[in-house]
């Protein structure tokens, strides 16, 4: 498993269509892995493979939220929602390409979503909660869709602003190599 780093906003990857996965191979495989271990290494609840610039459609997520419990890594690919409730729910939302921003994003309280699994078969499942916030916030990534685009215009500025002064200062630190 390797730690991969994660791209920041503003970047194009981030905006972008990602393509369906063709075939569950070992490149796949390899993939789901490196996702789960980045997601829970940052730490996050979720992870959307343009995050690490492979635009492809699968993400990962695990919103078990007591620390005691047993972890439930869910590795989703070629996602699709096939239900959304009229039922909405608001949580705060923050994305691991948009460090330390939160806010409000109203979407529906549950969905229903079908996937592709590592096993080659189609999973259906019905989200709530967290789950759902966090599998349509996901889902939204692989069609280059950012939790601020839900925002007014000026606060989305602002936090692409900042976003920008944060990635000037990385470079210099010599932690972003994508700007070095
Ligand atoms: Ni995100």
């Amino acid at each position: 498993m390797t730690i991969r780093p994660i791209l920041i906003h503003p970047d194009p990857r981030l905006k972008k269509l990602c393509d369906p996965v063709a075939a569950i191979d070992d490149e796949i495989r390899k993939l789901a892995d490196d996702m789960l271990a980045t997601m829970y290494e940052a730490p996050g609840i979720g992870l959307a493979a343009p995050q690490i610039g492979v635009m492809k459609r699968v993400f990962v997520m695990d919103c078990v939220k007591d620390k005691d419990a047993a972890p439930e890594p869910m590795v989703l690919i070629n996602p699709e929602i096939t239900w959304s409730s009229e039922e909405t729910n608001v949580y705060e939302e923050g994305c691991l390409s948009i460090p330390e921003q939160y806010a409000e994003v109203t979407r529906p309280a549950e969905v229903r979503m079908r996937w592709l699994g590592l096993d080659g078969q189609s999973h259906e499942e019905q989200f709530d909660g967290l789950w759902a916030t966090c599998a349509q916030h996901e889902n939204d990534h692989l069609n280059g869709k950012l939790f601020i685009d839900y925002l007014g215009a000026m606060k989305r500025s602002m936090i692409t602003r900042k976003m920008e002064k944060l990635k000037r200062e990385r470079a210099r630190e010599g932690k972003e190599p994508g700007l070095a």
